[in-house]
């Protein structure tokens, strides 16, 4: 199942309480963040030489390449990838196979192969000035940035490559699910479907 949207729409919080309603051994989350290639040689600063937020920051191939060997039953070694350095571990993941593999990332739809392997299509939206907001006090508390360094990189990079790459992909979500109210309802709805193995939700 893939969960698109905006960086800090909420597509990792709707994924893990996806994850805790199924539980570990039937759910699992493999997130676009690990497949980020290693540019910390060539790194100057937030906002500048390098665009995390372009398609092209990330190991699409890999990430496919994953996700597949996954959804046919077989285990794989994810990369670790750790945000303050902007490195790629040597080390590796062992990702053991579930039922049900949730694929958490901003341009998980972008990308025509991961979007063809889901059997579920997920769109998490959010305003941008919201976006802005969750996404200035997560990276200053949890990923070492600085304020001004997190607001030129959303206005250089972030912005741009949402409007670009992330909002056109929405298009091709089964759901738009709002990232700014609570997703109770959604979360339950799908957690029961995805239980069953059926094939989409009802509204009602
Ligand atoms: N439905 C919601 N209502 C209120 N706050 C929320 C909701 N969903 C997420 N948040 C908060 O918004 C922030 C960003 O959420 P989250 O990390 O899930 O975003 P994300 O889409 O995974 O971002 P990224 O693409 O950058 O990884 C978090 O602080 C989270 O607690
Ligand atoms: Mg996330």
């Amino acid at each position: 199942m893939a969960i698109a949207g905006g960086s800090a729409s909420g597509k990792t919080t709707f994924a893990s309480r996806l994850q805790a309603l199924l539980g570990d051994a039937y759910c699992a989350v493999l997130s676009q963040d690990r497949y980020y290639i290693d540019q910390s040689s060539v790194f100057r600063g937030d906002g500048e030489n390098v665009n995390f937020d372009h398609p092209s920051a990330l190991d699409f191939s890999l990430m496919r390449q994953h996700a597949e060997t996954l959804g046919m039953g077989s285990a794989v070694e994810a990369p670790i990838y750790d945000f303050a350095s902007h490195k790629r571990s040597i080390q590796t993941f062992r990702f053991d196979p579930r039922p049900v593999i949730l694929l958490d990332g901003t341009l998980i739809l972008n990308d025509p192969g991961l979007r063809e392997l889901a059997d579920h299509r997920i769109f998490i939206s959010a305003s941008e000035a919201c976006r802005f907001e969750r996404r200035m006090s997560r990276d200053t508390r949890e990923r070492g940035r600085s304020p001004d360094g997190v607001q030129r990189q959303f206005e250089r990079q972030v912005k741009p490559m949402h409007d670009q790459f992330v909002e056109p992909s929405r298009t091709f979500a089964d759901e738009v699910i709002s990232g700014e109210t609570g997703f109770e309802e959604r979360l339950s709805a799908w957690a029961a479907l995805l239980r069953e193995g059926a094939s989409r939700p009802s509204r009602e």
